[in-house]
Order: structure tokens, then sequence, then C-alpha cells
């Protein structure tokens, strides 16, 4: 099955060509995957703006797949995914849009996705563009952290399409606390690769540390999260501009120290055989690393997945995995959902 994928939930024009097989376990070959980034647009506003958003995704969609079906040498497709939310309203409607007017074209069926489903899912295909479910049963229950500009959640995942939320952030995202921390700092935006950037600079271990930043709720016994404060905390202590490059890493530390620890927590509280990550901030070089090493050291043995780099911020390949996963629905009745639940 080939699967025509399309994803506009935030800043980026996302289509996708995903080659689809068999049914335990799926195998997902990536045919094309093309990402047109509005980065450079949204930068002098320290964020993304909606509705300059919608108008770049309705300009770029034609161009994006068109260079999508040539990459994958113009294949017969047979089903479309989009995803429906949860994200930016006016984005979500533009990619629902031009699903549709697609499948009326081409009549073929449309699959709505949920946005933090497929960054979930994306964990299927393997770097070498093959899929890394070997078997399901070694994977499930896992816990799930989709870690974005907008969301942060921890799932439990029984099984494919099985999900229940255990918590979430009350306030900012850890994303939006990296986008709104390098914003502070004038360091532009998207602030997660910026801060890691700086971070990384600082390669001594046991320099003089300037700035301590709060752990925040990382000793609270529930699943939830809250990054406004660090934020705060930042804008207090920013005072002196010599210690940029150590503020970048102990609030890198401060995001990652809380969500090993209460992912971990999660995984040992629901004694899941596999802890999952996904989203942009799962790209962090360090939050990579330090869960990998966390892992290793504590006595209860849990699988680890994390997308390759490029399958961790927004890509329609993971749009089109979660549309196999789906079921089609009436193209009338597709709607977008800016606060669409996963469960
Ligand atoms: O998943 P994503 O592409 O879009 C949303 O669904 O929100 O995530 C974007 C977020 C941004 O906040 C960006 O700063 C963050 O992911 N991000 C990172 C890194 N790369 C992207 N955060 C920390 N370290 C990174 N390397
Ligand atoms: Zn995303």
């Amino acid at each position: 099955m080939i699967i025509l994928a399309i994803e506009t939930s935030c800043d980026d024009t996302c289509i996708a060509l995903v080659k689809a097989k068999g049914q335990k376990p799926p195998c997902f070959k990536i045919l094309s995957n093309i990402v047109s980034s509005q980065t450079e647009i949204h930068k002098k506003y320290g964020g993304v703006y909606p509705t300059l958003a919608r108008r770049e995704h309705q300009k770029n969609l034609p161009l994006v797949l068109e260079k999508a079906l040539n990459k994958a040498k113009m294949p017969k497709i047979n089903l479309i995914a989009v995803t429906v939310g949860p994200g930016l309203d006016p984005c979500l409607w533009t990619g629902i849009n031009f699903a549709k007017d697609l499948a009326k074209k081409w009549g073929l069926p449309i699959v709505p996705v949920n946005h933090i489903e497929s960054h979930i899912l994306a964990n299927f295909v393997g770097s070498n563009s093959k899929s890394q479910i070997t078997n399901s049963k070694n994977i499930f229950p896992a816990i799930c952290l989709v870690v974005s500009g907008g969301h942060t959640q921890l799932m439990l995942m029984q099984g494919f399409s099985k999900y229940k939320i255990l918590g979430e952030t009350r306030d900012d995202a850890a994303g939006e606390c990296f986008d709104k921390v390098a914003r502070i700092l004038g360091l532009g935006y998207p602030g997660g690769p910026a801060i890691a950037r700086e971070a990384h600079k600082l390669q001594t271990t046991n320099y003089k540390l300037q700035t301590n930043l709060p752990r925040p709720m990382i000793n609270q016994k529930n699943y939830d999260f809250s990054f406004s404060g660090l934020k705060t905390a930042v804008l207090y202590k920013y005072k002196n501009k010599k210690y940029i490059k150590e503020m970048c890493k102990e609030v890198q530390q401060a995001i990652i120290d809380v969500l090993i620890k209460k992912t971990i927590k999660a995984a040992k509280d629901y004694k899941t055989k596999t802890i999952i990550l996904g989203g942009g901030v799962s790209a962090n070089d360090e939050l990579r690393k330090q869960f990998a090493y966390k892992l290793k050291t504590i006595n209860y043995k849990l699988n680890f997945l994390v997308p390759s780099k490029n399958l961790c911020t927004d890509n329609a390949v993971m749009t089109g995995i979660a549309g196999y996963f789906g079921k089609p629905k009436d193209c009338q009745k597709i709607k977008a959902d800016a606060n669409l639940r996963i469960c």
C-alpha cells in the first residue's frame, strides 16, 4: 500500500510517500520525505505567526507535492493521510483542504491523523528506511514521552492505537520553554537547537556555575510538568551576558532532569517494557545521551526507542505511518481540531 501523507500542523509544510506492507509486524519504506521549513519567515517574530504560516502552506503545498511525487517516481497511491490536530487551526485546515481536493480528484480514501500519535509512530521507521518493529510483544506496554513546541505529554501505550494520557504540561511545553528562553537570551528561533549549540560550547563539566535554575515538579508524585517558571527564572537571573553558555547548559539540564525523572518513574510505576520518545525536543543530543545512560544505570531493564533526528521534528513520514494504523473517514466529516486528544 502506498500512502501520501500531508502534515501542516505548525510551520513546516510536509509531504511524504510511504510504502507500507504487512500487519504483524508492519514494514514501512520511505519513498520520499519533503519538509519545507518556514523558520526564516517566523524568526523575526520569535515564534510561529499562524496566519502567515497558513499563507506559506498554501503557497508551498503544490510545490512540495510535486517534489514528493517526483522523488518517489510517481507511484500509484492508495490512501491519503492528513494531520487534523492538535495544532494551529488555520494551518491544519490548509493541509486538510488540500488533502480533500486530492482525494476527490484521484478518488482516494482519507485517514485523519493525530499529530501526537504520529510523533510516537515516527519510531517505527528505522534510519535505514526499514521498519524498526521486530516483535511488538517485546515493546508493549510502553511509556511514551512526546516533547515538542506545542506539547509535553506522558502516555501509556498498550499497543498500536491504544493510549492513555498519564500527565502533561500545565503551562508551557518543553520546546516552548526552549524557544522562549532563547528569545530572552537573543538566540533566535527555533530555540531548542540554538540553546543546545551554546550549551555544547561549554565543554568542561566542572565549570563554576553562576546560575541555578529550578527543576519544576520533579519530585511530585503525578506525571504532570510545568515549564513556565523556568523561563521566568531565566528572565530574573539573566543579568550578566557573559554567562550565556552556562545559562543555556543549565536550562537544558533542568528540562532534561525533569523529563528523565518523570518518564522513568512512570515506566516503573506501570511496569512497562519500553520508553518511547518523540517530538522536536527528542532531537536534543544531550537528552538522548543522558536518557540512554540513565537507563543503563537503573536496575530495571527498559528498551529505549527514539526516532532518527530528522523524524523527531515535524515531518509527514510519521503522518503516513499513523495513517496506516488509522481508519478512513467520510471526506465531509474530516475537520481540524486544534485541541485534539489522543484518547
Ligand atoms: O515536533 P516539532 O517539530 O513541532 C511541534 O509539533 O511543536 O517541535 C518543535 C520544537 C521547537 O520548540 C524546537 O525548539 C524544539 O522542538 N527542538 C529542540 C531541538 N530541535 C528542535 N529542542 C531541543 N533540542 C533540539 N535539538
Ligand atoms: Zn510536532
